[in-house]
């Protein structure tokens, strides 16, 4: 087990990689791109893809779909970033400036800021817009900002970052993505991984002498935590906008073998952390197994 001082040596290690590897994409190559002959994101990673509907539309309906989902998936990546800084900048808002976490903290705002310009630079770059969030998601995300603590913050935070780290990888690659997704997803990954770094010790540094109990309740509402950011992408206004029944889309999607597949790979390492810290109880295994996520 970690002691607070190899923590705080971690945090110092994050701090000086934050110092020499970082990038600031609000003004770059991204902009000379505007495709229309691209996807959005990896086809495969679409919650339709390889469903009746999908199967009917030409490729460049399903171009067209794909950037419309990736614009709502960077929107909820955006209202996570603000989330987490509103969350974790107001604990430690009277804690030692100095402290090797809370340097780190404020390296990690300032990359968030520059993340969320960067997905809306990526949805502009598509020629799309901003779908309004569920209204459930604009409820949790007040819950969250008010009530979230310590490892319950950094645990929801840690389930968003892994979700989109996994999808990203693939997007980052993928000839058939837009530039400007695949640049921001590549820049997104990399300075993502030491956040994760980051969230998974303070996770470990705040269980470090927790009871059983305060454990199990954690365990559960990082679960429901992660439940709404999954069921959260899936945004019933892309689908209409797009001339789709809704009802269709939804059954389809609810029956996809394949999107579940997607899903749980994207939690997979989530998954496993948790299990491996003791945050995987019963209660827990059936909420991810629920949305899909075991
Ligand atoms: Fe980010
Ligand atoms: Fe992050």
């Amino acid at each position: 087990m970690s002691t607070p001082e190899d923590s705080a040596s971690l945090y110092g290690e994050l701090f000086e990689s934050a110092r020499r590897l970082s990038f600031d994409l609000r003004d770059n190559e991204i902009n000379a791109e505007i495709a229309v002959d691209r996807y959005g994101m990896t086809p495969e990673w679409s919650p339709l893809y390889g469903t009746p509907t999908w199967n009917r539309m030409t490729d460049s309906e399903r171009m067209q779909l794909t950037r419309r989902e990736v614009s709502h998936f960077l929107g909820v990546a955006i209202w996570l970033e603000v989330a987490l800084q509103i969350v974790l900048l107001r604990r430690n808002h009277s804690a030692d400036p100095t402290r090797a976490d809370v340097k780190f903290l404020f390296n990690e705002c300032a990359d968030e800021n520059l993340h969320s310009l960067m997905f809306v630079g990526a949805i502009e770059q598509l020629g799309e817009r901003h779908s309004p969030l569920d209204r459930l998601l604009v409820f949790v995300g007040w819950l969250f900002r008010t009530f979230a603590w310590a490892e319950i913050a950094y645990g929801i935070v840690l389930a968003g970052e892994e979700i989109f780290d996994v999808m990203q990888r693939d997007w980052s690659i993928d000839d058939r993505v837009a530039v400007a997704v695949r640049r921001s997803s590549h820049v997104h990954v990399v300075e993502e991984s030491r956040h994760m770094t980051f969230a998974r010790q303070k996770i470990r540094d705040h269980l470090r002498d927790a009871s059983r109990f305060r454990r199990n309740v954690s365990a559960v509402l990082i679960a429901v935590g992660a439940h709404i950011i999954a069921k959260g992408l899936i945004n019933k206004g892309i689908y209409r906008d797009l001339g789709l029944d809704w009802r269709v889309a939804k059954h389809e999607i609810d029956r996809n073998e394949h999107h579940r597949m997607m899903f749980r790979r994207a939690t997979a390492p989530l998954v496993e952390f948790l299990d491996r810290e003791g945050l995987l109880n019963t209660v827990a295994r059936k909420i991810y197994r629920q949305s899909n996520l075991l």
